[in-house]
């Protein structure tokens, strides 16, 4: 939920640093920091707001400079949005400073210690416990290292830190425990971050840290040790994506380049996961053995993805006849756990470093279960610690709003269902192939969704004023209406949910009058008639439909006060085709409500606290 940033070298650290937090910024943006080292020990400029707020001020009264600093962007978690709780924190002597991502659980109790020994607090984070605890521990140990690792053992919950020790000025310290921090190795220079895309610019020989290690950074030696202080041999990795892909290029914004990246996405994973018109997925054996003979799947996941696991579920259980049972991470994690062996857990995330998805992982593995993982992100903690990973490769995905990793998700959960099905003798090769050579299609179908832009954002300017929306969708578009629904909120603000259309009459239709914007998700499929009746409940009522039907429908179109026509596909492949549009109306409702979908209020983009 922050960003943090380590750097020493023979640049200017102030541009490194301000550089790698913009890099940085879709993981919180509250308020941002920086710390250099300076011959007169250690300065600190930090900023409630933006980054560029941060950045106005270093401009207007510029620091000495420095080759060596941390830095941080903030999503608050404990302690309000103000300057004085931005990070970095400094130690009361100003022996060290820190910058934080994760949450101390022992906080309060190790505060009061502090106090007791005479250490004051200025800030109200839980950050400020850990630079006071490092100083205090030094000056108790008189060693370095020796107070870094009783710090990092006296610390509870979860922390990537970066950290400068004034008596050191080759020195940046580095520790992870279930926040991902990721080391860059330069020439004469070496840089640690949260994500490696700060990283990219320096190097793409990076190091990956893993939970409960510490790292020593200096200009020209990058040591590793675990918590007991025993050194460690890491493997280098070498970044596989460039600069260019973390930026935003012609687009306005993040969320629109990914929106318009989704045709390239599908076709990256048809190249990688389909051969001679069939899915290769199940050619893995470790895979195969993991899938096959499961009496019962459980996937675990958050937000979007935990829509796509809903898409997931119909899938398999309808091709491959695998039961599914869909649950939030957050609920998954803290629930006794009825399974037997054969149950087969699936995390679902696109960052791979979701708390609450880690923490529903480790609760399946706690049990024995076999876990599979269906990851964005190379390296992160889902998919080092599942028992195997398949990669959607949508590429890095900035925006706070996950589009073309949703859809990469949709589209690896088809592929899986359809190949298990097949491997099940349920579909024969005919119907395989009919089904994959629709999906290679499926490219060129989004790139004329997306020629709808105008279209959509011309909708977009007749309901962005409306206070409530509400999305219908039955059967497996029925997670399309509540991603629909996530989009809209998440980047406008305006409220609005996502509803089993069949559920109208139990409820909600109560909720609709002339004022309220219905976007029904109802193109040709098995449930398309059932729905036709749910939009004349609405309509009937005097509610705004607007409908996403397949081409040339006119019994929808009838009842719609705003149409957006989708190619006709299988049904199968409609909630990919479908969220394209929900995609674009969400965006350009934030753009005309003033709102910056990049970063939305209160979110980040990856969510690694509880
Ligand atoms: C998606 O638009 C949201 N930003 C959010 O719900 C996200 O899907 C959720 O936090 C899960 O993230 P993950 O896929 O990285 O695990």
């Amino acid at each position: 939920m922050c960003g943090i940033v380590g750097y020493v070298g023979h640049k200017d650290a102030e541009s490194v640093l301000t550089v790698g937090l913009q890099k940085l910024e879709y993981r919180g943006y509250d308020s941002a920091g920086i710390a250099l080292l300076l011959p007169s020990g250690i300065i600190v400029r930090k900023k409630a707001g933006k980054i560029r707020e941060l950045i106005s001020s270093l401009e207007e009264d510029p620091l000495p400079k420095s080759t060596i600093g941390i830095a941080h962007t903030r999503w608050a978690t404990h302690g309000g949005v103000c300057d004085v709780n931005a990070h970095p924190h400094v130690s009361q002597d100003g022996l060290f400073a820190v910058v934080h991502n994760g949450i101390i659980d022992n906080f309060s109790a190790l505060k009061e210690v502090l106090e007791e020994e005479g250490y004051e607090f200025r800030s109200e984070t839980d950050t400020e416990v850990i630079s006071n605890l490092l100083e205090r521990n030094y000056k108790l140990l008189g060693d370095l290292k020796g107070a870094v690792l009783k710090t990092v053992r006296e610390l509870k919950g979860s922390f990537a830190l970066a950290v400068l020790f004034r008596e050191d000025d080759d020195l940046v310290i580095g520790v992870r425990k279930d926040s991902p921090l990721v080391v860059g190795l330069g020439e004469g220079e070496n840089i640690i971050a949260s994500d490696p895309v700060a990283i990219l610019p320096h190097t793409k020989r990076v190091v990956y840290m893993e939970d409960e290690e510490v790292v020593f950074v200096r200009r020209n030696s990058v040591d590793f040790y675990d918590f007991e202080g025993n050194p460690i041999q890491k493997e280098v990795k070498i970044l596989d994506y460039n600069e260019e892909d973390a930026e935003k290029g012609p687009y306005p914004h993040f969320m629109l380049k990914e929106i318009y990246e989704q045709p390239r996405v599908l076709a990256v994973n048809l190249d990688m996961y389909v051969r001679d018109n069939r899915p290769v997925l199940l050619k893995d054996l470790n895979l195969r053995r993991l899938l096959l003979n499961r009496s019962r799947v459980v996937i675990e996941a958050a937000g979007t993805s935990y829509h796509a696991g809903l898409v997931g579920k119909y899938l398999l259980e309808t091709y491959a006849g695998v039961p599914v049972e869909v649950e939030y991470s957050s609920e998954f994690s803290h629930r006794r756990l009825v399974a037997d062996s054969k149950t087969l857990v699936v995390a679902i995330s696109q960052s791979g470093e979701t708390a609450d998805t880690i923490d529903g992982l480790r609760h399946a593995k706690k049990h024995g279960l076999d876990v599979l993982a269906i990851v964005n992100r190379p390296e992160s903690t889902i998919a080092r610690e599942s028992d195997y990973v398949i990669y959607t490769n949508a590429g890095i995905e900035v925006g706070v709003a996950s589009t073309k990793a949703y859809i990469a998700q949709v589209q690896v959960l088809t592929l899986l269902a359809l190949e298990l099905a097949h491997v099940k003798g349920l579909i024969t090769d005919d119907e395989l192939e009919y089904m994959i050579s629709h999906m290679k299609s499926l490219p060129r179908i989004v790139e004329k969704v997306l020629s709808l832009d105008a279209h959509v954002e011309h909708i977009a300017g007749k309901i962005f004023r409306s206070t409530n929306a509400m999305f219908l969708g039955r059967g497996i578009n029925y997670p399309t209406a509540l991603e629909g629904a996530l989009k809209l909120k998440e980047v406008s603000y305006m409220h609005a949910i996502g509803y089993a259309a069949g559920e109208m009459k139990h409820g909600p239709l109560a909720l609709v009058d002339d004022n309220l914007p219905v976007i029904v998700v109802n193109p040709k499929s098995s449930v398309y008639e059932l729905t036709v009746s749910s939009t004349h409940e609405v309509a009937s009522r005097g509610g705004r439909v607007i409908s996403v039907i397949t081409e040339g429908d006119r019994r929808m179109a009838e009842i719609s006060e705003y149409k957006i026509h989708i190619p006709d596909v299988p049904e199968i492949f409609t909630p990919i085709v479908s969220i394209v549009p929900l995609q674009l109306l969400a965006y350009y409702v934030a753009i005309l409500r003033g709102v910056d979908p990049d970063k939305p209020r209160n979110l980040a983009k990856s969510v690694t606290v509880r």
